[in-house]
């Protein structure tokens, strides 16, 4: 075995520390291994040796054990500390294996004795090397793992970041994520100072800057020394303090998710390709996590969606529940009451009545006549008539609405303010019915805001993914927020006795279902209420073109 290290790159030349009081072991081993493909410093003493291994990082140190000043043993404890990862190679002359072997039980990797036998040096050093890259590797599916645990983003993204820079060995790391919009956004940073995170939460758009030339060409890049030379990235100037730095395209299935930066700013060491290779999985996890986390959501999202479905399924059962019942009691009402009211008729007619008598017959007609109304509200609302299934524009049954409630918004003092566009895509189904669901939340809007200084009703309407929006917004009185989730039942109502019947929503609610929409209500109390109709946008007529 030669112990030739080859190298595909330069930038991988992994570096050793020659430590020995010694000058001549010094070159020796200096010129050997530097013909060896290795980059070589040499330190003359222990002091030395850790000032450079402050300064620089290195994969590898051989070290004399005994020194003047601060010996190997005391060197190696120092080195430890300064940095675990590193590998140390001690030597010792004879008679001092005993010193090698408690500098095994230390950590250093091997010892080998004087006077060198060059082939064992290089074999140990290989192994060393591949120990060291391990190591590193080990670390990042360690860590990854544990990450990989986590499932929500805003939590995952800031752990990343740091062990971006704790694996590469870099001074500070950014995640960006690819917006909808189609540009990049900082999602997390490490080791940035506040100021440096605040320059770096702008939008870069693809093409744009160094991130947003690497997630165009999905290309990773090492980017050493000045920006100015590097043809990849001609004409962007570079930030002063970043020495080297990976840019990493997060991809999944050809999809670009963002990009990983890394920077060294305070350690002039530059990224080698081996650093390259660390990034390349450790983004492979960072997109696999990136992915968990967006099936996660896919998944919640899914689980409010049935949630929603179940509600309403628990209304619609109790909506048709209470639908047979007021069908039948409004049946038996029907009959008694024509009878009521054709004989008060009847006796109308008398010429002998007196003016109280007839005032008292009045009454009883007119009493009459709101039952006869419950009952065609309770028949309405059982049958659930099937309507007509027309393309129907909504700007128009808004304004019909509008019209019928008019005198009443008008004594008020409402302010209507009215947003549909005349262009919203129609909706298929019977106008006379949406008319009415209209009408119904005008009317509750106006009672919620009576005697209110300024009322102001905000109807507007959008079209968004072939749905169609109306939203009811009024500055009334509000619901509280025990009562919301009884709104849409039959029969529950706020208002005095008279005045409401408790029916208006479900009946609402029973139509917009029937056209295979929606009708749901925000609100708090005392800000205000807004109920929301969606409807899905009729085919036939996209652009509302009847
Ligand atoms: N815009 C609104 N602001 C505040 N509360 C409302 C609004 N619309 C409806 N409500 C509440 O919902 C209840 C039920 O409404 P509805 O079914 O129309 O019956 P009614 O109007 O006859 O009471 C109302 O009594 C009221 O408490
Ligand atoms: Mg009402």
């Amino acid at each position: 075995m030669d112990g030739n290290r080859q190298t595909d790159d330069a930038d991988a030349q992994a570096k050793i520390l020659v430590v020995d009081d010694e000058p001549g072991i010094r070159d020796m081993l200096s010129f050997e291994l530097s013909s060896h493909a290795y980059k070589v410093v040499t330190a003359v003493n222990g002091e030395d040796a850790l000032e450079k291994l402050r300064r620089e990082k290195f994969h590898l140190v051989i070290s004399d054990v005994k020194m003047p000043r601060m010996d190997g043993m005391e060197m190696l404890d120092a080195i430890k500390k300064l940095d675990p990862d590193v590998e140390v190679i001690m030597s010792t002359g004879f008679g001092t294996i005993e010193t090698a072997v408690s500098a095994m039980k230390k950590g250093a990797y091997d010892f080998i004795q004087k006077p060198f036998n060059l082939d064992e040096i290089l074999s140990l050093i290989e192994k060393a090397l591949e120990k060291n890259e391990l190591k590193i590797l080990l670390g990042v599916y360690e860590t990854s793992k544990a990450v990989l645990a986590s499932i929500k983003l805003d939590e995952l993204l800031p752990v990343m970041a740091k062990l971006s820079v704790q694996i590469l060995k870099a001074d500070d790391a950014s995640i960006m994520l690819a917006s909808p919009a189609g540009c990049l956004e900082v999602a997390a940073s490490a080791g940035l100072s506040g100021a440096d995170a605040d320059k770096k939460k702008a939008c870069l758009a693809l093409g744009e800057r160094v991130a947003g030339i690497v997630a165009q060409s999905k290309a990773p890049a090492i980017i050493n020394g000045p920006l100015e030379n590097d043809p990849r990235f001609h004409g962007i100037q570079s930030l002063s303090s970043i020495s080297s730095s990976i840019v990493y395209p997060l991809i999944l299935e050809g999809e670009l998710l963002g990009v990983l930066n890394v920077n060294r700013t305070v350690q002039l060491e530059a990224f080698t390709a081996a650093d390259l290779r660390h990034a390349t999985i450790f983004c492979s996890q960072i997109t696999q996590a990136i992915n968990n986390a967006a099936l996660y959501r896919r998944l919640e999202d899914k689980i409010l969606e049935i949630q929603n479905m179940e509600a309403q399924l628990i209304q619609s059962e109790k909506l048709a529940a209470i639908g047979q019942l007021s069908a039948g009691i409004a049946h038996e009402i029907n009959n008694p009451l024509a009878g009521i009211m054709g004989f008060a008729e009847v006796v109308l007619k008398s010429d002998t009545l007196s003016a109280q008598q007839r005032e008292d017959i009045e009454t009883i007609l007119q009493q009459s006549k709101r039952c006869g109304n419950i009952v065609k509200n309770l028949l309405q609302f059982s049958r659930r008539k099937k309507g007509a299934e027309k393309p129907t524009q909504l700007l128009p049954a808004v304004d019909a609405a509008l019209q019928l409630a008019g005198f009443d918004l008008r004594r008020a003092k409402i302010e209507v303010v009215k947003d549909v566009p005349p262009d919203l895509p129609a909706v298929l189904g019977d106008q006379g019915q949406l008319e009415q669901v209209f009408l119904n939340l005008i009317m509750n809007a106006r009672q919620a805001m009576e005697g209110a200084k300024s009322g102001k009703l905000i109807i507007t309407g959008s079209a968004e993914g072939g749905l169609v929006t109306l939203r009811f917004q009024d500055n009334g009185l509000g619901i509280a927020a025990e009562n919301l989730g009884k709104v849409f039942d039959p029969f529950f109502t706020t208002k005095p006795v008279g005045k409401g019947t408790g029916l208006g929503l479900s009946i609402s609610y029973g139509i917009i279902e029937a056209h295979h929409g929606a009708l749901r209500v925000e609100s708090r109390e005392g800000e205000g209420a807004a109920f929301i109709v969606t409807l899905p946008a009729c085919k036939e007529a996209p652009n509302g073109q009847l």
